[in-house]
């Protein structure tokens, strides 16, 4: 039989081996027992110790000890690598693989066309102002000029409504005060002008109401933007560029704008714009009536306190509905309220 120190070095090669190679966690923990355990070789080994003549003990025991400390080493490292296999899903991830897409909301075509069209007016000064969609007759259709039997304030075309609690509108002059829902964004003008002095230079973008039929053209609410610009020397050239302008901001540089006389009781003189591109040239059509614009009419400067032999202006207003049909090819309007995915998808 070899020498006690000479078998060191060869059992503790086997063992190393053996660790190295466990297959799993029972199989590591086996070759444990078996070579550094309580029962283990190396375990003997210092056992007989004993038997060696005193001159070689202490040799011997450092060289038992440094084996098994290379064995607990060896012990902890295969044990590691097992614990990182164990914990290696089944099926490995293949980082190649194209990404899952995740479906990302959108914002509704009315809104994307509305901040784009404020985007535009925002580029030349102009701010958003907001105003009350339960609105009084007086800031609808009195301060506009607009007189009471005149068929904009008929009752086919308006939703009347029982006075908000507490509610007190302002007299007006040439009817009973009443509350409704605003039929156009035109109040806002007077609301805003009544709050503050000239100049001004606002979009109000927002939702109106009408009594109409639903059809492929209509409904009873929807989305327009008013513009009021207010300043000394205010003329229609300032009014024709900037709605060119924004047109073509918004629909492409082969825009063409016509301005046709036209009446509104808030304007003089007043205008209806009208519109062409390629697009309506396709639709078989020469132009396409599309806002109504006019210089503020100074009886409504008046109304609010603005002295008109100071001030001009110009004030606007177009559907938003109308925009946005022809920017994206729609035919019928219904398909805005809705809501039905397979549509909203598509912008
Ligand atoms: N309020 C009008 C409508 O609803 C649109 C309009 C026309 C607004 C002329 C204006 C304007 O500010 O000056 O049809």
């Amino acid at each position: 039989m070899a020498g006690l120190i000479e078998q060191i070095e060869p059992l503790k090669q086997a063992a190393l081996t053996e660790l190295r190679a466990a297959a799993d966690l029972a199989a590591l923990e086996q070759a444990k027992g078996k070579w550094i355990g309580a029962q283990g070789r190396f375990t003997a080994l210092m056992k007989q110790l004993g038997t060696l003549p005193k001159e070689e003990k202490p040799a011997a025991g450092k060289a038992i000890n440094a084996a098994k400390a290379a064995l607990e080493t060896a012990l902890a490292e295969r044990r590691g690598e097992l614990d990182l296999l164990a914990a290696r899903p089944a099926t490995p991830t293949d980082f190649t693989l194209p990404g899952r897409r995740r479906p990302l909301g959108k914002l509704h075509p009315l809104t994307q066309v509305t901040e784009d069209i404020v985007r535009s007016f925002r580029k030349i000064g102009f701010v958003v102002a907001d105003g009350p969609e339960i609105e009084d007759e007086y800031h609808c259709f009195d301060a506009l000029n607009t007189p009471a039997d005149h068929p904009a304030r008929d009752t086919q075309d308006t939703f009347y409504l029982a006075a908000p609690a507490g509610a007190v509108a302002p007299a007006s002059p040439a009817s009973t005060p009443g509350w409704l829902l605003r039929t156009h964004t035109s109040s806002v003008q007077i609301r805003v002008m009544e709050s503050q002095p000239p100049p001004v230079r606002i979009i109000v973008p927002g939702r109106v109401y009408r009594r109409d039929n639903a059809d492929a053209t209509h409904n009873p609410t929807f989305h327009q933007i008013e513009g009021l610009y207010v300043d000394q020397g205010v003329t229609v050239g300032d009014l024709k560029g900037t709605v060119e302008f924004v047109f073509r901001e918004l629909m492409g540089r082969d825009v063409q704008i016509r301005f046709r006389p036209h009446y509104f009781s808030y304007t003089e003189p007043s205008y209806e714009i009208d519109f062409t591109n390629a697009l309506v040239r396709k639709m078989g059509k020469e132009w396409l009536e599309i806002a109504g614009c006019g210089m503020v009419n100074p009886i409504v400067f008046e109304n609010v306190g603005y002295d008109p032999e100071i001030w001009t202006g110009w004030a606007f207003g177009f559907g938003i509905e109308r925009i946005a049909m022809l920017r994206y090819g729609i035919t019928d309007i219904r398909l805005f309220y809705e809501n039905d995915v397979r549509f909203l998808r598509q912008f």
